[in-house]
């Protein structure tokens, strides 16, 4: 990695900061999007120890306003010269429904919008610099995922799971999209489940689901387990050009039935165009 430069979300905390800070010590330049600043700080300043060498950087916004999404996507897109990696990473599930500024539903602002937005804004460079690669973190959750258009920000019967599934599907068949638009540009789109792991996740949902989480977090995996996919996927010479696949323990494995439905996912991309263009 000596010499890339890798963009990522939620590297604050759990798996993200983990894949962070190991891409560092690799000699990867590791460029952060974070909302906190103490967070953020105090991320930063781990991997300037890690690796004092190379000029890692931050940027700040809440990955779940549009407004400042594409601000620091149009900052990151201006200052850096060349972007090897991006890895969508920032994800939340939230117990009770919650709309954000921009009227939409938090859980699908979050983790769904976020990836979608960053990705166009980053799109250009990350195609100037090619090969190079985008990582999208999913969860085997999507399994449970459901797509109903006329309900798909939950604007009836949110629960927070079902949403939480849906926003994780939405990765998937995001990936899927994106692979085949990306296809001979030498720019790789690849998602993965990191495992049930223990990290921050859950802590801040609220409700029975946030207990329920505490409670299973003793049968999960260790941050530095869960994020070897990320890794691995953002920096192996075996997936330099495998592309549209969904990853669990670094190796390829076959992804909901819905997940690789090519009519959802092109619908998926045009009802999230829309939404963003209005
Ligand atoms: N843990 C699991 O078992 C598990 C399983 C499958 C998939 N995943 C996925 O793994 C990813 C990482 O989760 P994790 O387990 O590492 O959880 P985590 O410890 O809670 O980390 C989540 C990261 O996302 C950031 N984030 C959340 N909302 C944000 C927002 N609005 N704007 C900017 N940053 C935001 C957090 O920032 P702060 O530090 O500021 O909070 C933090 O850095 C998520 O996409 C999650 O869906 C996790």
């Amino acid at each position: 990695m000596q010499g890339k430069t890798v963009v990522i979300t939620g590297g604050t905390s759990g798996i993200g900061q983990v894949a962070a800070e190991k891409l560092a010590g690799m000699g990867a330049r590791i460029i952060l999007v974070a909302r906190s600043q103490s967070r953020g700080q105090a991320a930063l300043s781990r991997l300037r120890e890690i690796a004092p060498g190379a000029k890692h950087g931050i940027y700040y916004g809440d990955l779940s306003r549009l407004a400042e999404l594409r601000r620091v996507g149009k900052e990151i897109a201006a200052a850096e010269t060349r972007i090897d990696v991006l890895i969508n990473n920032a994800g939340a599930m939230f117990g009770q429904r919650q709309v954000t500024d921009d009227n939409l539903e938090l859980t699908f602002a979050t983790n769904h919008l976020s990836y979608f937005v960053l990705t166009h804004e980053l799109r250009e460079p990350l195609i100037a610099s090619s090969p190079s690669r985008i990582v999208n973190t999913s969860s085997h959750a999507h399994y449970r995922g459901t797509i109903d258009f006329d309900n798909l920000q939950y604007q009836h019967d949110y629960k927070s799971f079902p949403a939480y599934s849906r926003s994780k599907l939405c990765n998937v068949l995001f990936t899927r999209v994106l692979a085949r638009q990306l296809a001979g540009t030498g720019v790789t789109a690849n998602s993965l489940h990191p495992g049930f792991v223990k990290t921050r996740f859950g802590d801040e949902s609220g409700g029975g689901m946030a207990r329920m989480i505490g409670l299973m977090k003793i049968f999960a995996i260790s941050p530095e387990k869960g994020a070897e996919t990320i890794i691995y996927l953002a920096s192996s010479p075996d997936v330099a050009k495998t592309t549209g696949l969904y990853f669990y323990k670094c190796k390829p494995v076959e992804p909901a039935k819905l997940a690789q439905d090519d009519a959802a996912a092109e619908r998926l991309w045009d009802y999230t165009d829309r939404l963003l263009s209005h």
